[in-house]
């Protein structure tokens, strides 16, 4: 039987030549290093005249964590996996004289990096510039496990976080059987997997059930936020979690939510023409009268805030979507005209959710009985340009049914849409003439993993790997891998 190393025997360093150096620890002669799944090979193979080379080779590269090294063939592996997703083997006899190195790869390493400005992994080994977040993030293939930036692990093994399974290899973080035991499974395509509601897709009440989802918000750090429409009830999910904690309970339906990098919830009660913010307890200080004027909102419908806390907001019955600095009386018009439906460029009808884009200034509206979404430039001339239907009524590719949740990549500037009375969800690249069904199938309603019934609100993770959906009708909030 093949044993596990137990004893590391010495230790070096190298200067750095490349990025900050590593330390190693090897084992005794006579051991391998295997992937627990064994259909991965080595990222690179090579021939080195030492271990001290080989070690030289893995250094270079950011993700190298183990090497193997066989003193009488030259062979020198590097491997990404560590072991966790992988072990190390006796194998005695068949190479007595290989040895396999280990990356020392301990909390504070990442202590003065991880989450900071980039010019702090600059020329790291452990972590790299993400140029959306402008931070230092873990490379491809690994995940932030809390305290390091771990190999994602295979098939069958257990995950705590979203992100923790080789996404290359269409392996996603799930409960498969819903009995709250997550493990990295195959994706199956278009298939959505119940992150909150019952698995079953019945109304139900309680940490576990939900009779209505409508608005989402995801955080970045992956709590999901939910809007229970029919309950008035605002649930909170950790991260993974199906047992929800109510963070409010208005006694009204709700419409779009949003969390703001202070962790403040905005909870739009529609028919009360409020706006709730918890854990505050307070509602915006705006009046509510119809017609609406500069000063007051009649049925908002969709929120959003930006880093310096202005609020916008859409108005369903005004047809307009407003800007708010903090604590302002008086609002700007960002789209549309108040009190005036249409369908020309200026015009809005019926405004529903809406996403902000702060990195390229932009915010997407949709224009439910316009059947379209409409991108504003924020600071510009308020003229919309349809970035997503505008074709009419209809079930077809370039064309939407009632539209009801938007968000948006901020990596390509693509869009996704809850379209609601199609059933599907869609999404549109930049620029595009029309979209593609990303879940759910055009015009059929049903309760199956590969179906939806009514979705509402679309949230991307921030990783963007992944959507959330409000499967309002089926009671449950979907997430499908993108
Ligand atoms: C994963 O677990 C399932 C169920 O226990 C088993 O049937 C399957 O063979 C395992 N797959 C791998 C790759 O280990
Ligand atoms: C998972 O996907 C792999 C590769 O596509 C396939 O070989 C394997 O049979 C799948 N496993 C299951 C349980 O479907
Ligand atoms: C998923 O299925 C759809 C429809 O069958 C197909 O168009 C798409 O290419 C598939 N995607 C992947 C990644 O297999
Ligand atoms: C659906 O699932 C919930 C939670 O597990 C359970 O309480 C309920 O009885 C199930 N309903 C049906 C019809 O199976
Ligand atoms: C995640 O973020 C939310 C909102 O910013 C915060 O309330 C919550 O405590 C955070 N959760 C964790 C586990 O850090
Ligand atoms: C808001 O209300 C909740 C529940 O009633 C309470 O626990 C919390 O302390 C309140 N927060 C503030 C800031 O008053
Ligand atoms: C808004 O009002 C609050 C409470 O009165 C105050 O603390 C805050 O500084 C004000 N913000 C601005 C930008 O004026
Ligand atoms: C979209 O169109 C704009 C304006 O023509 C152009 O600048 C941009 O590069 C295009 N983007 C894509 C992804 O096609």
């Amino acid at each position: 039987m093949l044993a596990v190393i137990l004893f590391l025997l010495s230790s070096f360093c190298i200067d750095h030549t490349y990025q900050d150096r590593s330390i190693a620890q090897l084992t005794d002669f006579g051991y391998v290093f295997s992937p627990l799944d064994n259909t991965i090979t080595p990222f690179l193979q090579l021939t080195q005249k030492s271990i001290l080379r080989c070690h030289t080779e893995c250094n270079k590269r950011i993700s190298c964590r183990i090497f193997d090294f066989d003193q009488d063939t030259g062979n020198c592996q590097l491997w990404s996996d560590d072991l966790t997703t992988g072990m190390i083997s006796f194998v005695g006899s068949l190479k007595p004289r290989s040895k396999v190195g280990i990356i020392q790869i301990t909390s504070d390493i990442y202590r003065s990096i991880h989450d900071k400005s980039c010019d702090k992994c600059l020329y790291s080994r452990y972590e790299q510039c993400d140029p959306i977040l402008m931070t230092c993030q873990c490379p491809s293939k690994t995940f932030w496990n809390g305290n390091i930036c771990a190999p994602q692990r295979y098939t069958n093994q257990s995950c705590t976080t979203i992100d923790s399974c080789r996404g290359d290899l269409r392996l996603e973080c799930k409960d498969v059987d819903c009995n709250s035991i997550q493990k990295c499974s195959n994706q199956t395509n278009g298939s959505g997997v119940t992150v909150a509601g019952f698995c079953n897709a019945t109304v139900g009440s309680g940490p576990e059930g939900l009779s209505g989802p409508w608005g989402l918000y995801v955080t970045s750090n992956n709590t999901l936020y939910v809007n229970d429409y029919d309950t008035g009830r605002v649930q909170a999910y950790s991260s993974m979690s199906r047992s929800g904690i109510t963070i409010a309970k208005l006694s009204t339906v709700l419409d779009d939510i949003f969390v703001d990098t202070r962790g403040y919830v905005y909870i739009i009660a529609v028919n009360m023409g409020t706006i709730f913010i918890s854990p505050q307890n307070i509602t915006l200080p705006i009046s509510i009268t119809y017609p609406c004027t500069l000063s007051s909102i009649y049925k908002p419908y969709g929120i959003a805030v930006d880093k310096d806390g202005n609020i916008y907001i859409s108005d369903y019955m005004c047809h307009a979507v407003t800007k708010w600095a903090p604590n302002a009386t008086t609002s700007i018009i960002v789209g549309g005209q108040l009190n005036v439906a249409g369908s020309n460029s200026q015009l809005l009808n019926g405004p529903k959710f809406i996403a902000l884009d702060e990195i390229h200034s932009t915010l997407y509206v949709v224009d439910y009985n316009n059947h379209r979404v409409q991108k504003f430039i924020l600071g510009g001339n308020g003229i919309g340009i349809t970035v997503a239907g505008g074709n009419g009524l209809g079930t077809g590719l370039n064309q939407l049914n009632y539209p009801a949740g938007v968000c948006a990549s901020l990596k390509d500037q693509s869009i996704y849409i809850g379209d609601q009375n199609n059933h599907r969800v869609m999404k549109w690249k930049m620029n595009a003439t029309q979209g593609s069904i990303i879940a759910g199938s055009t015009g059929v309603s049903g309760s199956t993993a590969l179906l939806l019934n009514t979705p509402g609100d679309v949230a991307l993770d921030p990783s963007e790997a992944f959507i959330y959906v409000a499967d309002y009708a089926n009671h449950r909030v979907q997430r499908f891998l993108l």
